[in-house]
């Protein structure tokens, strides 16, 4: 979030980020520990601890949940609160099989989104203490959040919040076929076997094409993904079935072997 949102963070509420790196997105509490170790001097403070799950740069990876508990621990030892952005934690949960309710358990307050994988057109949902969600709702008024007629979008987010989670698996499915296909049509770009949840990162730059370039010709054969950090981005949900991924593959094979050839030709 520290670089997206136009750094509404840094700008509205005053946070200044400390970003930690890890493997596909997923911390180990060692970093976190270093992190969190006093600084001598009391300047560098930290006081909220977030992790991502899934973690969409990581590749839509999954943090376990002992990885997760092992991170709450050292939060605690630390007395840092840890806020969980969930913002696909069906997803990760349909992966790994952890109920979304523990993955809540080991943190101070999360948020998912009932759009995404749940498939509802908008909105996303805060949990925590009751305390905590009277203070956020102030908040949310206070930055321009209030709005008296969400029922409408709230009745489409109880739908997603029955439905969405067990359709997950499908597009999980699907986003290995597909992953499947892109590596066979473009090899060196990615690696399937990454591919846990609904999202597959095509790394063009690696196979010397230009991610921008290719996602342009995909959009003009009518295949629409985007480019997340530098990489093709393609998700699967509820509007792409298993036969809208099997017509991709030939695209996405049709477009990369034009690119090559132009590159080649130049
Ligand atoms: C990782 C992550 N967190 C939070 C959000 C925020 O979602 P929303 O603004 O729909 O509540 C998004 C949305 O794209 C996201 O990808």
């Amino acid at each position: 979030m520290a670089t997206t949102e136009v750094s509404t963070s840094a700008i509205l509420s005053g946070i200044a980020f400390h970003r930690m790196v890890g493997e596909r997105g997923i911390l180990s509490a060692e970093q976190v520990a270093a992190t969190l170790q006093p600084d001598p001097y009391g300047v560098e403070v930290v006081d909220l601890l977030e992790v991502e799950n899934t973690h969409q740069v990581g590749g839509g990876s999954v943090v376990p949940i002992d990885d997760l508990r092992a991170i709450r621990k050292v939060g605690l030892e630390a007395n840092v609160p840890l806020y969980l952005d969930g913002a696909r934690i069906f997803n990760a949960s349909a992966a790994s099989g952890t109920p979304v309710a523990e993955y809540a358990g080991e943190v101070d307050a999360l948020m998912f989104c009932l759009s995404k994988g749940l498939g509802a057109p908008i909105g996303s949902v805060l949990c925590g203490s009751a305390a905590f969600v009277e203070d956020a709702r102030r908040t949310k008024i206070l930055i321009g959040g209030a709005w008296r007629q969400a029922g409408i979008m709230a009745a489409a987010g109880l739908i997603a919040l029955e439905e969405g989670p067990k359709r997950l698996p499908e597009d999980h499915a699907n986003a290995r076929r597909l992953a499947d296909g892109l590596a066979e049509g473009a090899p060196g770009s990615l690696d399937p076997t990454q591919v846990e949840t609904n999202m597959v990162f095509a790394d063009v730059a690696a196979i010397g094409l230009e991610p921008f370039d290719v996602l342009e010709r995909l959009r003009a054969a009518g295949l629409l993904a985007n480019v997340v950090a530098g990489k093709v981005r393609f998700l699967t949900h509820r509007d792409v079935d298993a036969g809208d991924v099997e017509r991709a593959i030939p695209v996405w094979r049709r477009v990369i072997d034009e690119a090559r050839h132009e590159r080649r030709g130049r």
